[in-house]
């Protein structure tokens, strides 16, 4: 293997591990200054495997450093997934001297051919900013007793409470469980049965509150991603559902219920906890690929890539509520304005070019249709690769399309179309940043996601903007590029 080889597709701005195996992200936390990132590795091999928690910490969630394992396998399983607090308070007993972290994680254990693996949750703690961990002596602390599939907890402070909460996978339901030490842990309810998707094992999960922004109230988002199922194309997606929760119960709003990423490539996602209520946003971050390729993608050396972290935020329209996300703001300083484009009309035989010298690229333009039947933005990444990301107007579509971006033999689900279905609308605002390996389209300031890896052999040298049997003007918008930091 050449360094050639396993810099090739390695992206710039997304976090990827130096070497091996990596799935979802772990015990996303925030504390004295650092972001962490735990992450599923198996620190042997590029595929899957016996798992690990892998590390990495950042100061503005772009950069990261990786840092040693954090978490090995140990006598009752391997780690798999799970979350981080700060225990403030001194609940658990792990921090007579002051606060540090605690993760709360599955240990999987196989029990060899033909049987069940075992799954139950477990603690660490870590006195020093997670370099070090001590696993709690009294492990697993918690168990079910017929749920085989039983894993990924993610535990809140419930402030109205004043009580840990864990919801965590539990077949295709969330199981809700409150503690007041994190140790001992005391079933409240179940949520799930009969509501949303249930295409396949519902796995990592999330619960917090939110502000709706364009109204005088607050909603619970609870976050579910659910496992691939061999009949469908489309894989592992995440759902999300927006409800009330009073402490031990979640009550879904059937009308709000939607997948929180349209493209293929975002799940296990999780969001940060114990960022400073004066900073106040609640970041999510996911896993960007999908199980139909995972284990294939053509990268060497290394395996596995997180989307960017992203600020999620609440808005109704109607009387749905939906989830909005952007990426963090912290973002921008790694680009600078090459092109400002004003009042720019565009039809079938006056295509727009712009040259680009320094990938990664953010692409922002508000277009508005005058009478196009299509129009869009083809990135391409060398001459002869490109991606194509088009609206569709007799459909309402927004349709990616990477059968040409260089590197797409590898699996037959990596040929297919994604899209978004949306409201009928004169204008779409468009935001598209392009990675090495990746493209996140996001429309209308976050009303919609869709994150796509791609393959090409450059990540990006021209982006071109194309109507076809009419016109469209790009109203305003910025095409930048990256500096480094
Ligand atoms: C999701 C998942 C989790 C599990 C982990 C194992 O991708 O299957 O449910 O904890 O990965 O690596």
């Amino acid at each position: 293997m050449t360094i050639e080889a396993t810099r090739k597709y390695r992206p710039t701005l997304h976090f990827a591990p130096k070497q091996n195996w990596m799935n979802d992200p772990n015990g996303l936390v925030y504390f004295e200054g650092e972001y962490h990132l735990f992450f599923q590795h198996n620190p042997h091999d590029t595929v899957h495997g016996p798992m690990y928690w892998g590390h990495a910490v950042s100061k503005d969630l772009i950069q990261w450093e990786e840092l040693d394992i954090a978490l090995h396998p140990d006598e009752l399983g391997t780690m798999f997934s799970g979350s981080a607090v700060i225990d403030w308070h001194n609940t658990s007993g792990f921090f007579p001297e002051k606060p540090g972290i605690v993760a709360i994680f599955t240990h999987h254990l196989d029990r060899g051919a033909g049987k069940h693996a075992k799954e139950s949750q477990s603690l660490a703690y870590s006195h020093d900013n997670g370099r070090t961990w001590t696993k709690y002596e009294g492990n697993p602390v918690l168990e079910h007793d017929t749920k085989i599939d039983f894993r990924d907890p993610k535990v809140m402070w419930h402030h109205e409470t004043n009580t840990w909460v864990m919801v965590v996978a539990s077949e295709q339901t969330i199981s809700f469980y409150t503690s007041a030490n994190l140790i001992d842990w005391q079933f409240e309810s179940e949520f799930g049965d009969g509501i949303g998707a249930h295409d396949g094992v519902w796995e990592c999960t999330d619960l917090f509150e939110l502000d709706v922004i364009n109204q005088d109230e607050s909603k619970w988002v609870l976050i579910v991603s659910v496992g691939g199922n061999h009949s469908l194309d489309v894989g592992t997606r995440t759902q999300y559902y927006i409800g009330t929760f009073d402490g031990t119960t979640f009550t879904a709003d059937p009308e709000s219920i939607d997948w929180l990423d349209h493209g293929r490539d975002s799940y296990a996602g999780v969001s940060f906890s114990d960022i400073p209520e004066a900073d106040g946003r609640r970041i999510y971050m996911a896993w960007m690929t999908n199980s139909k390729y995972a284990q294939i993608v053509p990268t060497e050396g290394w395996r596995g890539q997180m989307n960017l972290p992203r600020e999620l935020s609440l808005r109704k329209h109607g009387n749905i509520y939906r989830l909005y996300q952007q990426p963090v703001r912290e973002l921008d300083t790694y680009f600078t304005r090459k092109y400002d484009i004003h009042a720019e009309v565009v039809n079938q035989s006056s295509e727009k070019s712009y040259q680009i010298d320094a990938a990664p690229v953010d692409i922002n333009l508000t277009i508005e249709n005058k009478d196009a039947s299509q129009y869009g933005i083809q990135v391409y990444h060398t001459d002869e690769q490109w991606t194509r990301i088009v609206y569709e107007a007799e459909t309402n579509r927004l349709v990616l399309d990477r059968a040409n971006t260089g590197n797409v033999g590898f699996s037959e689900y990596f040929l297919q179309q994604q899209a978004i279905s949306l409201e009928e609308a004169k204008q779409l605002k468009l935001q598209i940043i392009v990675d090495a390996s990746s493209i996140e389209v996001f429309v209308n300031d976050g009303a919609y996601a869709l994150s796509s890896l791609v393959y090409p052999d450059q990540p990006c040298k021209r982006i071109e903007v194309f109507a076809a049997d009419g016109s469209i003007e790009i109203v305003e918008g910025h095409i930048s590029t990256f500096v480094k930091q």
